[in-house]
């Protein structure tokens, strides 16, 4: 079973880039579960580049799928996860000078203070989340703070070019989600993925649940919400060779 989660980010960019109301984002998270998205995905940046506190509580109260909230590991984000109480937390990095998220969480070298956000969110009923790259060492970090899941960066596969490099990172993105299964935990992917390269990515069994953003909603300028998630859900059911 997989799933699709759109992240609506940038429909608050286009809105942010004027200081207006318009784009709305939960208009258009409405429009995408209208056309079979199975959760929404919103990133709270600390800079609050383009999502606003007030359009997580908006979206959280409107929208009748799942709720997944990205989030930098931060006191300040904990205390308004636990507020807002989502479905799911998922912990990136996060640094200011950046366009958009490079590269997943290091989870080695912050276990104690990741171990215990996790444990606030599950005594709350909130799912946990890691977003990483697909590295072993990190998987297993990972089941030993006893996340319910990780969600594997496919930035580095969406940016290659030759056919031997891509072939090299589908190969250790493959490793790092049979190892996560073995160990109990859900895959998830997202980064970068569009209609051609989330082919190969949607034939790895392992992943249940792909979070796509800035793809569709830059297809949605062409052909509306609606019809940018429906495509985007057809690519990852032929490639699957299943309904989603
Ligand atoms: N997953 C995570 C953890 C992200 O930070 C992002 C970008 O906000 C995405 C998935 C979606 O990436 P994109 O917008 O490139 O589809």
């Amino acid at each position: 079973m997989a799933r699709l989660f759109v992240n609506v980010d940038h429909v608050a960019t286009i809105r942010e880039a004027r200081k207006t109301l318009e784009p709305n984002p939960l208009s258009a998270a409405l429009l995408a579960e209208r056309a079979g998205a199975h959760g929404i995905t919103i990133h709270l940046r600390e800079d609050r580049r383009h999502i606003q506190d007030n359009d997580v509580y908006n979206i959280k109260q409107g929208i009748t799928t799942p709720l997944n909230l990205e989030m930098a590991p931060t006191q300040e984000m904990v205390d308004l996860a636990l507020k807002v109480k989502p479905y799911q937390i998922s912990l990136v990095p996060e640094k200011r000078q950046e366009i958009t998220t490079e590269g997943g969480l290091d989870v080695i070298s912050q276990e104690e203070v990741l171990s215990g956000i996790r444990q606030k969110m599950h005594a709350n009923g909130i799912l946990f989340s890691l977003f990483i790259d697909p590295d072993l060492e990190q998987v297993k970090a990972c089941q030993r703070i006893q996340a319910d899941s990780i969600e594997i960066n496919t930035g580095t596969y969406t940016e290659l070019d030759s056919s031997e490099a891509i072939k090299l990172e589908l190969d250790r993105i493959q490793k790092s989600c049979t190892q996560a299964r073995e160990l109990g935990l859900k895959v998830f992917a997202g980064h970068g993925l569009n209609y051609h390269n989330i082919k190969a990515i949607a034939q790895i069994e392992e992943i249940e649940e792909f979070n796509i953003g800035h793809f569709i909603v830059g297809q949605a300028v062409y052909v509306g919400m609606e019809n940018a998630v429906k495509e985007m859900i057809r690519n990852i059911e032929m490639a699957r060779g299943q309904k989603i």
